[in-house]
């Protein structure tokens, strides 16, 4: 276990957690502001990818566990981006549409920025010395924008990633 608030824990992703991560990444009303749903091989890769970043960097994404019943019902974290030549630490969260809308992102979201600065001191001795932590959000993503603002984070640039006109949302240390 990595992380503990009131209604949730965040613990490492498993490959016994694809099903429970498809209906979260899967859903094609959720994701609309992503190229198009996660399937199968998709969420595969991903929990593959995690388990990569908490083995190199000792964070990533996280499973998000509901207390009160022990289901995953999301995914919230830390990841490492290069965005505009920079690496830079990047809070991101997904959530089961059938749980929004119920503060569990900011919640998650805020634990996890504690982390980074608390924690890990984010970000001394990273190149640019940017004691920051970011979000990568796309103007569209009202909910996301939200969730960021409830956590304190500003809109400090705009910028072309992937190829997407996203927003740089970020607080300092
Ligand atoms: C973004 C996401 C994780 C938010 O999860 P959540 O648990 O519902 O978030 P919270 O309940 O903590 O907060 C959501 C906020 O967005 C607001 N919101 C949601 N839909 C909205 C809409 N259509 N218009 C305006 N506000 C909206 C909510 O009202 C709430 O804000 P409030 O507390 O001020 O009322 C969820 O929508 C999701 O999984 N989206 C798909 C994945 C995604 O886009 N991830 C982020 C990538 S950058």
């Amino acid at each position: 276990m990595i992380l503990e608030t009131d209604r949730l824990l965040l613990r490492e992703m498993q490959i016994s957690d694809l099903d429970a991560l498809l209906l979260v990444l899967g859903d094609a009303e959720s994701m609309r502001y992503y190229p198009k749903p996660f399937d199968r091989e998709m969420v595969q890769k991903w929990i593959d990818r995690h388990r990569h970043n908490y083995a190199q960097h000792g964070v990533g994404l996280w499973a998000m566990v509901l207390k009160a019943t022990g289901e995953v019902i999301g995914d919230c974290g830390l990841v490492w981006q290069e965005v505009e030549g920079h690496q830079e630490l990047e809070i991101g969260y997904h959530v089961r549409r059938d749980q929004q809308m119920q503060g569990y992102a900011t919640e998650a979201a805020s634990a996890c920025q504690n982390y980074a600065f608390n924690v890990l001191g984010c970000c001394v001795g990273v190149a640019h010395r940017r004691h920051r932590v970011i979000s990568l959000i796309r103007p569209e993503n009202i909910p996301s924008r939200r969730v960021a603002e409830k956590n304190g984070l500003k809109i400090v640039q705009e910028t072309l990633w992937r190829d997407i006109p996203h927003y740089i949302y970020a607080v300092q240390r």
